[in-house]
Protein backbone atom coordinates (compact mmCIF):
# COMPACT_ATOMS: atom_id res chain seq x y z
CA UNK A 1 0.00 0.00 0.00
CA UNK A 2 1.52 3.21 -0.93
CA UNK A 3 -0.50 6.77 -0.56
CA UNK A 4 -0.91 8.86 -3.94
CA UNK A 5 -2.15 12.14 -4.83
CA UNK A 6 -4.85 12.95 -7.02
CA UNK A 7 -5.70 16.50 -8.41
CA UNK A 8 -8.91 16.40 -9.84
CA UNK A 9 -9.98 19.45 -12.62
CA UNK A 10 -13.94 19.61 -10.45
CA UNK A 11 -16.68 21.38 -12.06
CA UNK A 12 -20.56 21.61 -10.92
CA UNK A 13 -22.20 23.57 -13.74
CA UNK A 14 -25.55 23.43 -11.36
CA UNK A 15 -23.25 25.91 -9.03
CA UNK A 16 -22.46 28.24 -11.70
CA UNK A 17 -18.73 29.00 -10.67
CA UNK A 18 -16.03 27.92 -12.81
CA UNK A 19 -13.86 24.37 -12.62
CA UNK A 20 -11.38 24.47 -10.39
CA UNK A 21 -8.77 21.30 -8.85
CA UNK A 22 -9.30 19.47 -6.05
CA UNK A 23 -6.34 17.35 -4.13
CA UNK A 24 -7.76 13.68 -2.65
CA UNK A 25 -5.22 11.85 -0.70
CA UNK A 26 -5.86 8.09 -1.57
CA UNK A 27 -3.94 4.86 0.55
CA UNK A 28 -3.63 2.10 -2.54
CA UNK A 29 -1.49 -0.19 -4.20
CA UNK A 30 0.64 1.14 -7.09
CA UNK A 31 -0.04 -1.13 -9.75
CA UNK A 32 -3.79 -0.53 -8.64
CA UNK A 33 -5.54 1.85 -11.34
CA UNK A 34 -6.02 5.60 -11.10
CA UNK A 35 -9.63 4.77 -11.72
CA UNK A 36 -9.74 2.72 -8.02
CA UNK A 37 -7.62 5.60 -6.72
CA UNK A 38 -10.83 8.00 -7.91
CA UNK A 39 -13.30 5.63 -6.72
CA UNK A 40 -11.86 5.32 -3.45
CA UNK A 41 -11.82 9.24 -3.09
CA UNK A 42 -15.40 9.32 -4.05
CA UNK A 43 -15.86 6.18 -1.28
CA UNK A 44 -14.31 7.79 1.42
CA UNK A 45 -13.85 11.81 0.91
CA UNK A 46 -16.25 13.38 -1.32
CA UNK A 47 -19.11 11.45 -3.20
CA UNK A 48 -20.46 14.10 -5.61
CA UNK A 49 -17.40 13.03 -7.91
CA UNK A 50 -18.77 12.65 -11.23
CA UNK A 51 -16.46 10.04 -13.07
CA UNK A 52 -17.95 7.83 -16.20
CA UNK A 53 -17.03 4.34 -15.57
CA UNK A 54 -18.50 0.20 -16.24
CA UNK A 55 -16.07 -2.74 -17.15
CA UNK A 56 -13.07 -1.61 -14.77
CA UNK A 57 -11.51 -3.50 -17.55
CA UNK A 58 -10.18 -1.43 -21.14
CA UNK A 59 -13.10 -2.49 -22.99
CA UNK A 60 -16.10 -0.49 -22.90
CA UNK A 61 -14.56 2.86 -23.23
CA UNK A 62 -16.10 5.00 -20.51
CA UNK A 63 -13.41 5.94 -18.12
CA UNK A 64 -11.64 8.47 -20.86
CA UNK A 65 -9.90 11.03 -19.30
CA UNK A 66 -6.78 13.02 -19.33
CA UNK A 67 -4.06 11.95 -17.11
CA UNK A 68 -1.19 14.05 -16.47
CA UNK A 69 -2.13 16.25 -19.43
CA UNK A 70 -2.36 13.41 -21.60
CA UNK A 71 -5.65 11.22 -22.57
CA UNK A 72 -5.64 8.06 -21.39
CA UNK A 73 -8.09 5.07 -19.71
CA UNK A 74 -8.22 5.83 -16.04
CA UNK A 75 -8.70 1.82 -15.34
CA UNK A 76 -5.64 1.47 -17.64
CA UNK A 77 -3.47 3.16 -15.64
CA UNK A 78 -1.39 2.08 -12.64
CA UNK A 79 -1.23 4.39 -9.80
CA UNK A 80 2.30 4.00 -9.58
CA UNK A 81 3.25 4.91 -13.66
CA UNK A 82 0.85 8.09 -13.33
CA UNK A 83 2.91 9.45 -10.43
CA UNK A 84 6.19 8.77 -11.95
CA UNK A 85 4.71 10.32 -15.16
CA UNK A 86 3.14 13.49 -12.56
CA UNK A 87 7.15 14.00 -11.67
CA UNK A 88 9.19 13.63 -14.93
CA UNK A 89 12.07 12.80 -15.99
CA UNK A 90 14.70 10.65 -13.30
CA UNK A 91 12.18 9.78 -10.55
CA UNK A 92 13.29 7.16 -8.60
CA UNK A 93 11.02 5.97 -5.27
CA UNK A 94 10.33 8.28 -2.96
CA UNK A 95 12.75 9.08 0.18
CA UNK A 96 10.90 8.77 3.59
CA UNK A 97 8.55 11.93 4.07
CA UNK A 98 9.33 13.44 0.20
CA UNK A 99 6.34 15.02 -0.82
CA UNK A 100 5.07 13.60 -3.62
CA UNK A 101 4.36 14.60 -6.82
CA UNK A 102 0.15 15.17 -7.66
CA UNK A 103 -0.98 12.99 -10.54
CA UNK A 104 -3.66 15.59 -12.19
CA UNK A 105 -6.53 14.23 -14.06
CA UNK A 106 -9.20 16.08 -15.96
CA UNK A 107 -11.30 15.79 -18.44
CA UNK A 108 -10.87 15.02 -22.34
CA UNK A 109 -10.44 17.85 -24.14
CA UNK A 110 -12.21 18.89 -27.41
CA UNK A 111 -15.59 17.58 -25.63
CA UNK A 112 -17.95 19.57 -23.36
CA UNK A 113 -17.79 19.38 -20.17
CA UNK A 114 -20.85 17.71 -18.36
CA UNK A 115 -20.02 17.53 -14.35
CA UNK A 116 -16.13 17.07 -13.16
CA UNK A 117 -14.84 13.98 -15.44
CA UNK A 118 -17.69 13.72 -17.41
CA UNK A 119 -18.40 14.60 -20.73
CA UNK A 120 -20.58 15.14 -23.14
CA UNK A 121 -20.25 12.43 -25.71
CA UNK A 122 -23.20 12.52 -27.72
CA UNK A 123 -21.89 16.32 -29.06
CA UNK A 124 -18.95 15.28 -30.31
CA UNK A 125 -18.30 11.76 -30.74
CA UNK A 126 -21.41 9.72 -31.65
CA UNK A 127 -23.01 12.42 -33.91
CA UNK A 128 -20.07 12.20 -36.06
CA UNK A 129 -20.01 8.31 -35.70
CA UNK A 130 -23.15 8.39 -37.49
CA UNK A 131 -22.40 10.87 -39.98
CA UNK A 132 -19.89 8.36 -41.74
CA UNK A 133 -23.07 5.59 -41.61
CA UNK A 134 -21.55 3.12 -39.51
CA UNK A 135 -23.25 0.21 -40.94
CA UNK A 136 -22.61 -2.63 -43.75
CA UNK A 137 -24.66 -0.85 -47.07
CA UNK A 138 -24.32 -4.22 -49.03
CA UNK A 139 -25.39 -4.61 -52.87
CA UNK A 140 -27.72 -7.01 -54.33
CA UNK A 141 -29.38 -9.44 -53.43
CA UNK A 142 -28.94 -11.21 -50.02
CA UNK A 143 -26.67 -14.44 -50.27
CA UNK A 144 -29.20 -17.45 -49.18
CA UNK A 145 -26.81 -17.79 -45.86
CA UNK A 146 -24.26 -15.60 -45.04
CA UNK A 147 -21.28 -13.74 -46.49
CA UNK A 148 -18.19 -15.54 -46.74
CA UNK A 149 -15.01 -13.45 -46.33
CA UNK A 150 -11.83 -14.31 -47.03
CA UNK A 151 -9.80 -14.16 -43.66
CA UNK A 152 -7.07 -12.31 -45.47
CA UNK A 153 -9.81 -9.31 -46.78
CA UNK A 154 -10.62 -9.02 -42.65
CA UNK A 155 -7.04 -8.62 -41.81
CA UNK A 156 -7.01 -4.91 -43.01
CA UNK A 157 -10.32 -4.11 -40.85
CA UNK A 158 -9.24 -5.67 -37.83
CA UNK A 159 -7.67 -2.43 -36.39
CA UNK A 160 -9.98 -0.31 -36.84
CA UNK A 161 -12.72 -2.75 -35.57
CA UNK A 162 -10.24 -2.57 -32.33
CA UNK A 163 -11.68 0.26 -31.65
CA UNK A 164 -13.83 1.05 -28.18
CA UNK A 165 -15.10 4.11 -28.64
CA UNK A 166 -13.56 5.95 -25.97
CA UNK A 167 -12.76 9.21 -27.52
CA UNK A 168 -9.19 9.31 -26.42
CA UNK A 169 -7.68 10.23 -30.05
CA UNK A 170 -10.59 13.01 -30.25
CA UNK A 171 -9.65 14.50 -26.94
CA UNK A 172 -6.05 15.41 -28.28
CA UNK A 173 -6.94 16.35 -32.44
CA UNK A 174 -5.09 19.43 -33.29
CA UNK A 175 -7.10 19.81 -35.97
CA UNK A 176 -10.67 19.27 -34.33
CA UNK A 177 -9.19 22.19 -31.66
CA UNK A 178 -8.88 24.41 -34.66
CA UNK A 179 -12.03 23.22 -36.83
CA UNK A 180 -14.52 21.70 -34.05
CA UNK A 181 -16.95 20.32 -36.99
CA UNK A 182 -14.02 18.03 -38.24
CA UNK A 183 -15.71 14.67 -38.55
CA UNK A 184 -12.49 13.10 -36.35
CA UNK A 185 -10.19 10.40 -36.13
CA UNK A 186 -12.36 8.14 -34.38
CA UNK A 187 -15.30 8.45 -36.63
CA UNK A 188 -13.04 8.56 -39.57
CA UNK A 189 -11.22 4.60 -38.60
CA UNK A 190 -15.10 3.81 -38.16
CA UNK A 191 -15.22 4.68 -41.77
CA UNK A 192 -12.59 2.61 -43.43
CA UNK A 193 -13.57 0.10 -41.60
CA UNK A 194 -16.61 -0.44 -44.15
CA UNK A 195 -14.49 0.90 -46.59
CA UNK A 196 -12.28 -1.91 -45.92
CA UNK A 197 -14.88 -4.42 -45.96
CA UNK A 198 -15.40 -6.44 -49.29
CA UNK A 199 -19.18 -7.25 -48.29
CA UNK A 200 -19.77 -3.34 -48.24
CA UNK A 201 -21.36 -2.34 -51.81
CA UNK A 202 -21.15 1.37 -51.56
CA UNK A 203 -17.17 2.03 -51.00
CA UNK A 204 -17.10 4.49 -53.64
CA UNK A 205 -20.43 6.64 -52.44
CA UNK A 206 -18.62 6.56 -49.07
CA UNK A 207 -15.20 7.79 -50.45
CA UNK A 208 -16.93 10.59 -52.60
CA UNK A 209 -18.43 11.81 -49.58
CA UNK A 210 -15.73 11.72 -47.16
CA UNK A 211 -13.28 13.60 -49.74
CA UNK A 212 -15.63 16.29 -50.92
CA UNK A 213 -16.70 16.87 -47.35
CA UNK A 214 -14.26 20.57 -46.31
CA UNK A 215 -14.23 18.49 -42.94
CA UNK A 216 -13.71 14.68 -44.41
CA UNK A 217 -10.41 12.92 -44.48
CA UNK A 218 -8.79 16.10 -46.31
CA UNK A 219 -8.98 17.79 -43.20
CA UNK A 220 -6.38 15.79 -41.35
CA UNK A 221 -3.08 17.53 -40.87
CA UNK A 222 -1.28 14.38 -39.54
CA UNK A 223 -0.25 15.69 -35.94
CA UNK A 224 0.00 11.90 -34.79
CA UNK A 225 -1.76 13.07 -31.49
CA UNK A 226 -4.70 9.95 -32.34
CA UNK A 227 -2.28 7.46 -32.64
CA UNK A 228 0.02 8.48 -29.67
CA UNK A 229 -3.43 8.85 -27.79
CA UNK A 230 -5.57 5.47 -28.54
CA UNK A 231 -5.05 2.74 -25.94
CA UNK A 232 -5.90 0.09 -28.51
CA UNK A 233 -3.52 0.56 -31.07
CA UNK A 234 -6.30 1.69 -33.71
CA UNK A 235 -3.95 4.22 -35.43
CA UNK A 236 -6.39 6.31 -36.75
CA UNK A 237 -4.50 8.73 -38.26
CA UNK A 238 -3.27 5.83 -40.17
CA UNK A 239 -7.01 4.57 -41.21
CA UNK A 240 -7.81 8.09 -42.28
CA UNK A 241 -4.41 8.20 -44.45
CA UNK A 242 -5.90 4.58 -45.79
CA UNK A 243 -9.09 6.37 -47.37
CA UNK A 244 -6.71 8.72 -48.95
CA UNK A 245 -4.79 6.36 -50.93
CA UNK A 246 -8.14 4.34 -51.89
CA UNK A 247 -10.01 7.70 -52.42
CA UNK A 248 -7.18 8.69 -55.09
CA UNK A 249 -4.83 5.54 -56.27
CA UNK A 250 -8.19 3.51 -56.78
CA UNK A 251 -11.01 5.76 -57.30
CA UNK A 252 -9.50 8.58 -58.58
CA UNK A 253 -11.75 10.98 -56.43
CA UNK A 254 -10.92 14.53 -57.39
CA UNK A 255 -12.54 16.31 -54.83
CA UNK A 256 -13.58 19.88 -54.58
CA UNK A 257 -11.31 20.39 -51.63
CA UNK A 258 -7.60 20.08 -53.40
CA UNK A 259 -7.10 17.05 -51.39
CA UNK A 260 -6.21 14.95 -54.34
CA UNK A 261 -4.43 17.95 -56.39
CA UNK A 262 -2.47 18.43 -53.42
CA UNK A 263 -1.51 14.92 -52.45
CA UNK A 264 -0.03 14.90 -56.47
CA UNK A 265 1.43 18.11 -56.54
CA UNK A 266 3.44 17.00 -53.27
CA UNK A 267 4.46 13.71 -55.11
CA UNK A 268 5.64 16.08 -58.63
CA UNK A 269 7.01 18.48 -56.62
CA UNK A 270 9.65 16.34 -54.60
CA UNK A 271 10.27 13.77 -58.13
CA UNK A 272 11.23 17.65 -59.41
CA UNK A 273 13.24 19.28 -56.85
CA UNK A 274 14.25 16.36 -54.22
CA UNK A 275 13.18 18.33 -51.06
CA UNK A 276 10.08 20.66 -50.91
CA UNK A 277 9.35 24.06 -52.78
CA UNK A 278 6.90 25.42 -50.83
CA UNK A 279 6.32 28.00 -52.93
CA UNK A 280 5.63 26.03 -55.75
CA UNK A 281 3.48 23.37 -53.95
CA UNK A 282 0.71 25.84 -53.22
CA UNK A 283 -0.68 26.88 -57.58
CA UNK A 284 0.12 23.82 -58.20
CA UNK A 285 -2.16 22.40 -55.18
CA UNK A 286 -5.15 24.15 -57.35
CA UNK A 287 -3.95 22.95 -61.02
CA UNK A 288 -0.58 24.97 -61.92
CA UNK A 289 0.44 29.15 -61.54
CA UNK A 290 -1.88 29.67 -64.64
CA UNK A 291 -4.73 27.66 -63.91
CA UNK A 292 -8.17 29.93 -63.71
CA UNK A 293 -8.84 28.28 -60.31
CA UNK A 294 -5.73 29.10 -58.83
CA UNK A 295 -5.72 33.28 -58.90
CA UNK A 296 -8.46 33.37 -56.84
CA UNK A 297 -7.35 30.40 -54.16
CA UNK A 298 -3.72 32.17 -54.03
CA UNK A 299 -6.07 35.66 -53.13
CA UNK A 300 -7.26 33.68 -50.28
CA UNK A 301 -4.14 32.20 -49.25
CA UNK A 302 -2.30 35.35 -48.86
CA UNK A 303 -3.01 36.11 -45.58
CA UNK A 304 -1.51 32.82 -44.83
CA UNK A 305 1.33 33.90 -46.80
CA UNK A 306 2.32 37.12 -45.42
CA UNK A 307 2.30 35.63 -41.82
CA UNK A 308 5.22 33.03 -43.50
CA UNK A 309 6.93 35.78 -44.35
CA UNK A 310 6.10 37.54 -41.27
CA UNK A 311 7.95 34.79 -38.65
CA UNK A 312 10.06 34.45 -41.44
CA UNK A 313 9.24 30.69 -41.91
CA UNK A 314 9.59 32.06 -45.42
CA UNK A 315 11.83 34.63 -47.11
CA UNK A 316 10.86 36.15 -51.27
CA UNK A 317 14.17 35.32 -52.27
CA UNK A 318 13.79 30.96 -51.03
CA UNK A 319 9.79 31.42 -52.32
CA UNK A 320 11.10 32.49 -56.02
CA UNK A 321 14.17 31.14 -56.57
CA UNK A 322 15.12 27.27 -55.58
CA UNK A 323 18.33 25.92 -55.66
CA UNK A 324 17.58 22.25 -55.43
CA UNK A 325 17.09 19.84 -58.36
CA UNK A 326 15.98 15.94 -57.39
CA UNK A 327 19.51 13.85 -57.27
CA UNK A 328 19.60 10.33 -58.97
CA UNK A 329 18.95 8.88 -56.14
CA UNK A 330 14.99 10.45 -55.91
CA UNK A 331 14.66 9.33 -59.22
CA UNK A 332 15.35 5.67 -59.13
CA UNK A 333 13.29 5.42 -55.67
CA UNK A 334 10.45 7.03 -58.10
CA UNK A 335 11.25 4.62 -60.66
CA UNK A 336 11.60 1.82 -58.11
CA UNK A 337 7.87 2.32 -56.20
CA UNK A 338 6.27 3.46 -59.52
CA UNK A 339 7.84 0.27 -61.75
CA UNK A 340 5.54 -2.36 -58.92
CA UNK A 341 2.87 -4.08 -60.27
CA UNK A 342 0.62 -3.45 -56.99
CA UNK A 343 0.60 -0.79 -54.23
CA UNK A 344 2.05 -2.83 -50.59
CA UNK A 345 -0.45 -2.00 -47.94
CA UNK A 346 1.64 -2.53 -44.39
CA UNK A 347 -1.05 -3.07 -41.59
CA UNK A 348 1.72 -3.70 -38.92
CA UNK A 349 -1.43 -4.09 -36.47
CA UNK A 350 -1.67 -7.82 -37.19
CA UNK A 351 1.37 -10.11 -37.01
CA UNK A 352 2.41 -13.52 -38.16
CA UNK A 353 5.27 -15.88 -38.63
CA UNK A 354 6.53 -16.85 -41.82
CA UNK A 355 5.18 -20.19 -42.76
CA UNK A 356 8.30 -22.64 -42.85
CA UNK A 357 7.36 -24.74 -45.65
CA UNK A 358 10.35 -27.59 -44.80
CA UNK A 359 8.30 -27.96 -41.34
CA UNK A 360 4.53 -28.11 -42.96
CA UNK A 361 6.04 -30.61 -45.08
CA UNK A 362 7.66 -32.53 -42.58
CA UNK A 363 4.31 -31.98 -40.71
CA UNK A 364 2.53 -33.14 -43.25
CA UNK A 365 4.60 -36.50 -43.85
CA UNK A 366 4.90 -36.88 -40.06
CA UNK A 367 0.67 -37.24 -39.88
CA UNK A 368 0.35 -38.92 -43.07
CA UNK A 369 2.51 -41.89 -41.43
CA UNK A 370 0.33 -41.69 -38.22
CA UNK A 371 3.06 -41.13 -35.58
CA UNK A 372 2.24 -37.35 -35.21
CA UNK A 373 4.36 -34.26 -35.46
CA UNK A 374 6.59 -35.38 -32.71
CA UNK A 375 8.68 -38.01 -34.44
CA UNK A 376 9.90 -35.30 -36.91
CA UNK A 377 11.39 -32.76 -34.87
CA UNK A 378 9.04 -32.36 -31.60
CA UNK A 379 7.39 -29.50 -30.41
CA UNK A 380 9.02 -26.81 -32.65
CA UNK A 381 8.39 -28.06 -35.96
CA UNK A 382 4.59 -28.45 -35.36
CA UNK A 383 4.43 -24.94 -33.58
CA UNK A 384 6.61 -23.95 -36.82
CA UNK A 385 4.00 -25.46 -38.99
CA UNK A 386 0.63 -24.24 -37.53
CA UNK A 387 2.50 -21.04 -37.31
CA UNK A 388 1.29 -19.16 -40.30
CA UNK A 389 -1.92 -17.88 -39.02
CA UNK A 390 -2.25 -14.35 -38.27
CA UNK A 391 -2.02 -13.66 -34.43
CA UNK A 392 -3.66 -10.28 -32.97
CA UNK A 393 -1.04 -7.67 -31.57
CA UNK A 394 -2.68 -7.02 -28.38
CA UNK A 395 -2.40 -3.45 -27.05
CA UNK A 396 -2.44 -4.51 -23.72
CA UNK A 397 0.01 -6.75 -23.79
FE1 LIG B 1 -14.39 0.38 -19.18
FE2 LIG B 1 -12.31 1.87 -18.34
S1 LIG B 1 -14.13 1.38 -17.28
S2 LIG B 1 -12.68 1.08 -20.31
Amino acid sequence: MAEFTLKIRRYQPESGESAYWEEFKVDLDGKRSVLDGILQARDRQDGSIGIRCSCRAAICGSCGVRINGKPALACHTHLDEAERVAHGVGWNAPDEGQELPAITVEPMGNFPVLKDLIVDMDAVHWKKVQRVTPWLLPEGPPPEREYIVPPESMIDVTQSMACIQCGACVSDCLSMEVDPLFIGPAALAKAYRFVGDPRDGQHRERLQDLAEDPHGIYDCTHCFNCIEACPKGVAPMSQIMRLRRVSSADYGIKDRNNGYRHEHAFVENIRRNGILHEADLLPDSYGGKFHPRAVPELFSSLPIVTKALQRRKMTPGKALGHPHKAPKEVKRIFEQVEGRGERYELNLYVVGVEEDEEALADNEAALASDEGPDAVGGEEHAAAAGSHLPEERSPNA
